[in-house]
């Protein structure tokens, strides 16, 4: 399974890749505001930083939401870099514009996913990715992690090529179900990858072996 961050904050987008484990990154509309990113000559720029610190899909996400305004938009974008991937809304248009990538070479993300019908659309208009929001529907007492393993079941049978990106993800145990069941990608906040690091008895073991190593120290000089 294929590690993506989910933020546009390059502090944390660099804090992940240092690590050794990245494979990518997927940002928002939200996720960008957040950072302060605002005008076009600005959006652009801020992906081309994030191209320059990942080697790895880079998803920026398109703001329109008619065919022709998401065409023009994700022609830009897919010109920062050859890693841009572009997000996609699951609407109408949205089906539309990925199957007018895809035939143009374009790859795309299609993002606000939820439900077995939407993915079933992503994957016939050729979309490089879909992406499920589990956490979201976890938040409408719905099972996120459930609809992953539906899509997994599906994209098998039907052997469709798109990848199953797990996104709105809000826990370690997300991760960990997500591995489990076979989604190919997952993209989580930076909080969640890291959490994946703890557990109690690496802390306790370290300890142990500090204190012996201090030990072993001692009865080196000693001889
Ligand atoms: C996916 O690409 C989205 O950016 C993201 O995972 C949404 O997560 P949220 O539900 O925590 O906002």
């Amino acid at each position: 399974m294929k590690f993506f961050i989910d933020t546009a904050n390059l502090a944390q987008i660099r804090e992940a890749n240092e690590l050794g484990i990245l494979d990518g990154v997927t940002t928002n509309p939200s996720l960008m505001a957040k950072e302060g990113i605002t005008g076009e000559k600005a959006t652009l720029d801020h992906y081309k930083a994030i191209c320059e610190i990942v080697d790895g899909d880079i998803s920026a996400e398109v703001l329109s939401t008619d065919f022709k305004g998401m065409v023009e938009e994700g022609q830009k974008l897919a010109a920062i870099h050859p890693n841009i991937v572009v997000k996609v809304p699951m609407i109408k248009d949205g089906v539309k514009a990925i199957k007018w990538f895809t035939d143009n070479g374009i790859r795309t993300n299609c993002t606000l996913v939820f439900s077995a019908g939407q993915a079933i659309l992503a994957a016939k208009a050729g979309a490089t990715y879909v992406s499920p929001f589990i956490g979201r529907v976890d938040d409408i007492s719905w099972d996120g992690l459930q609809l992953i393993e539906q899509l997994v079941h599906i994209y098998d049978v039907q052997n469709y090529q798109t990848q199953i990106l797990a996104a709105s993800i809000r826990n370690p145990m997300h991760i960990i179900k997500c591995a489990e069941i076979g989604a190919d990608v997952c993209t989580c906040p930076l909080e969640p990858i890291v959490a994946l690091l703890n557990h109690p008895l690496t802390d306790s073991g370290l300890k142990k072996f500090l204190q012996d190593a201090e030990k072993m120290k001692t009865a080196v000089a000693g001889q």
